[in-house]
This record gives structure tokens, C-alpha cells and sequence, in this order.
């Protein structure tokens, strides 16, 4: 793959277990912030909750991403939910497709998920791991229920398109969040997300299973869940689904 990034260190392979080990090796290191790592292909990629997150070579766009953004890992929800809104962005810039967002930062093409996202503290450093189905024309049929491509959904762009737009819109919204603060990111979400409010979702927190309707995020990033009984649960990590 091409690539053409001017101004940032960008490291490129044609094949690794996941662009997260490189990444989180180069921040230890002491790379600069907006340091990229790819791959044409991931043999063993990290998804949410213990995933694997399927990499087809040549077929999706694999990065991670070293943030230095003076913020403490309490904000680290915050910055899950600016990264979704960088990845929905520049996907919908570029296809002039209308993504949704699924707390926290699922990316939906018709309800199915087209991108996935990691945020891990390393240090003071935020790697951020976005995968995004580019040009998949097929999934296994594990995955096939709820997995698509932009490609599937109509949109034949190549993954050089998506790269340049992805990590500009990375740093426009983890500015957003640096300078304007939760409140900024949090009305964003609200407004890109149908999830946000008003949803009735199933979570599973922790093996938990809970039912009910979203209620809007709480200021740290949290999605609130009123229950049918009326009990608002903060939900802490990911697993919503529509019902
Ligand atoms: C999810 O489960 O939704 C998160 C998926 C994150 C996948 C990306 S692909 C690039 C980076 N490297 C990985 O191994 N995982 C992330």
C-alpha cells in the first residue's frame, strides 16, 4: 500500500500479529505523538473484550495510532468516544455514506459494524487501534451476521483514500476533547449516535444482562441505561446491543 502521510512517522508492514504489540513497543520507545503503525494484513488483530478482530490482507485498513494528550486515564472513555466520532467522520467524508455510532464506539453501516476501535493507556501515551472494513466482498460466517464493509455498503474506495482522512480527523477530535472538553465530545456523540438516546438495548456488563432504554452519557463518557423497574445504570464498558 501506498503510503503518503506527510509530516508524521508512519510504520508500514506487510503482515503482523497486530499493529497494537509494534505500536505500544514505539511509545515505551519514545515515539512522537501521531505515530501510525500498519498493516496490510494482522494475523492474530485484537478486538474488544477478548476478540479476535478479523484482518483479511489487503482488504481493511489496520492502524494504530501513539496519542501524547496530556490527559489522565480517567479520560480514557472520553477519548474512546472521540475516537469513534474520527472514525465515523472520515468514513462518511470520504463514501458520503451516513454511519452510525453504538456506544461506545462501534461504527454501523446498517446495523452492521463496519469499523472497530481500541483505546489502551500506555504511560502517558493513548494507542489507538481502528480497524476499518474497506474493500471485504465477504466475511466468515461467524462474523458475516454482523459485519460489513464499505465496499458492501456501496462505497469502492481503496484504503490509501481512507488513511489521510482517518488520522487528520483522529487529531481534529482528540483536539476537540483537549480543548473544548468532555461536554464538546459527549453533545457530538449524542448527535452522531442513534444509541444515545432513547435506544432499547440489552448490555451485558461484566455477565450481567440488563435491559432497557438509553438515557444520554453522564459528563465522564458513560452511557446511562434506565432500567424498566427505573433505575438509571451507568454502563462502564462495551456489549450493547439493539433489541
Ligand atoms: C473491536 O473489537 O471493536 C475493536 C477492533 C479493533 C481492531 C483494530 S485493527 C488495528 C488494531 N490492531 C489490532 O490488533 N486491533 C486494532
Amino acid at each position: 500500500m501506498k503510503i503518503d502521510l506527510p509530516d508524521r512517522r508512519v510504520e508500514w508492514f506487510p503482515s503482523l500479529d497486530s499493529t497494537m504489540t509494534v505500536a505500544v513497543r514505539l511509545a515505551h520507545e519514545g515515539c512522537a505523538s501521531g505515530t501510525v503503525v500498519g498493516a496490510d494484513e494482522q494475523t492474530a488483530g485484537i478486538g474488544r473484550a477478548g476478540h479476535a478482530w478479523h484482518s483479511e490482507p489487503d482488504a481493511g485498513l489496520y492502524v494504530s495510532i501513539v496519542l501524547r494528550l496530556a490527559l489522565g486515564p480517567e479520560s480514557l472513555p472520553l477519548v474512546m468516544l472521540a475516537l469513534g466520532l474520527a472514525t465515523r467522520d472520515a468514513i462518511a467524508d470520504v463514501t458520503g455514506l451516513a454511519p452510525d455510532l453504538r456506544w461506545p464506539n462501534d461504527v454501523l453501516l446498517g446495523e452492521k459494524k463496519c469499523a472497530g476501535i481500541l483505546a489502551q493507556m500506555e504511560d502517558d501515551a493513548v494507542i489507538a487501534g481502528i480497524g476499518i472494513n474497506v474493500g471485504h466482498s465477504s466475511f466468515p460466517p461467524e462474523i458475516a451476521p454482523l459485519a460489513t464493509s464499505l465496499l458492501l455498503a456501496g462505497a469502492s474506495v481503496s484504503r490509501e483514500e481512507v488513511l489521510g482522512p482517518l488520522v487528520d480527523s483522529v487529531d481534529s477530535s482528540c483536539s476537540v476533547l483537549a480543548q473544548r472538553g468532555p461536554e464538546a465530545i459527549c453533545k457530538a456523540f449524542g448527535l452522531a449516535s442513534t444509541y444515545a438516546h432513547g435506544r432499547r438495548v440489552r448490555v451485558d456488563q461484566d455477565g450481567t444482562i440488563l435491559e432497557g432504554v438509553t438515557r444520554g452519557l453522564d459528563p465522564c463518557g458513560f452511557l446511562l441505561l434506565r432500567q424498566d423497574n427505573g433505575t438509571v445504570t451507568k454502563i462502564l464498558a462495551g456489549g450493547v446491543r439493539p433489541i
